[in-house]
């Protein structure tokens, strides 16, 4: 059975993280969106609210100075270590940027994760890890006694992500609770879908999850969701969602993610979002994508006032301005 072979890969850490304090979060990792209340939410969200208006205003501010971040990317990035680099370097602080594909590191000598953290906090005060193997910021986390953000770990979490996902949709619709949320494309091994389905647990929302039969979301991800209470369905089609939807969050298929091409192959060109699906949707809804899009929403829809990806872009920098500022203990 299809399912049965790409089940093993959402074996999800067990360990629970700590939780986050909004008071205290000086020197912690970020690992998971479990360890988010609502509180610390929207202390991380007024702080991301100063950051940018400090950003409209003057550019950047000293608050980091002297702090230096390590962005170690074991995969391929453009926004997550890109805003990462520009919030540091936006409050004032420094870079050590290995994200060229890790192959001109020494870690393709055959350097354990463990080893190349202890010798990067030798340097920096904060690193950011992205990896792809589901656990590897834990494992990472537990090597360092510096505070370490997980920017993705194979299949199972992008929290810094998740918490730019809700930032938007608060922004952009004024509020979270009561709204019916849709989410499309892999569900499966999509990550930002598993961080923002937990993340959106909190609140009061109807969740609707589209995806073909092998992309469905993991069972662990959707006992969660059943726990919660909260009103929920699946299909495998957009227009059974799009007329209520208030939020169409579109994934991408990840393909890198896949053992058979074959299966790949099948569901790659599955959904399209175009300007006729929009001409369904309500007056008042956004279509968001943690990107890069390769062909599940149409150019054309660009221009249409409800595409928020690219707003969705820029808040990812003023989270993670202040996410940083909050762990390096200068909120
Ligand atoms: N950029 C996101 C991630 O790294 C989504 C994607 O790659 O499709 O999870
Ligand atoms: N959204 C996101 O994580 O993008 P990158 O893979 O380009 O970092």
């Amino acid at each position: 059975m299809q399912t049965k072979t790409l089940e093993p890969l959402f074996d999800f850490a067990t360990m629970p993280s700590p939780m986050l304090n909004s008071n205290g979060l000086t020197g912690q990792d970020i690992l998971s969106v479990s360890q988010f209340d609502r509180d610390t939410l929207s202390y991380i969200f007024g702080r991301a609210r100063e950051m940018r208006e400090m950003v409209e205003r003057v550019g950047g501010v000293d608050l980091l100075k002297g702090k230096v971040l390590a962005c170690l990317f074991y995969e391929p990035s453009t926004r997550t270590s890109s805003s990462f680099i520009a919030a540091m370097e936006r409050l004032g602080g420094s870079v050590i940027p290995i994200t060229q594909g890790v192959k001109f590191s020494s870690i393709s000598k055959g350097e354990t994760l463990a080893d190349t953290i202890r010798v990067l906090e030798q340097y920096a005060d904060v690193i950011v890890l992205r990896h792809p193997e589901i656990g590897s910021a834990r494992e990472a986390a537990e090597a360092a006694s510096v505070p370490v953000l997980n920017a993705g770990d194979g299949p199972g979490e992008h929290p810094t992500q998740a918490l730019l996902d809700l930032f938007t949709i608060r922004e952009e619709l004024g509020t979270v609770d009561g709204l019916k949320v849709a989410m499309v494309g892999d569900l499966r091994y999509g990550r930002t879908v598993h961080s923002l389905t937990k993340l959106l647990l909190q609140y009061n929302v109807s969740l609707r999850f589209v995806a073909p039969e092998i992309l469905r979301l993991p069972l662990k991800v959707m006992n969660e969701v059943i726990d919660s209470g909260l009103n929920v369905r699946e299909t495998h089609d957009v227009a059974d969602v799009i007329e209520n939807a208030d939020v169409l969050y579109v994934t991408r298929v990840q393909k890198e993610r896949f053992t058979d091409l074959a299966q790949y192959e099948e569901v790659k060109n599955y959904y399209e979002i175009t300007p006729e699906i929009m001409a369904m949707a309500k007056k008042k809804m956004v279509v968001m994508h943690p990107l890069p899009r390769v062909g599940e929403i149409h150019d054309s829809v660009d221009s249409d006032p409800r595409a928020a990806y690219f707003r969705q872009v820029r808040n990812g920098m003023y989270i993670r301005m202040a996410l940083l500022a909050a762990v390096l203990g200068r909120a």
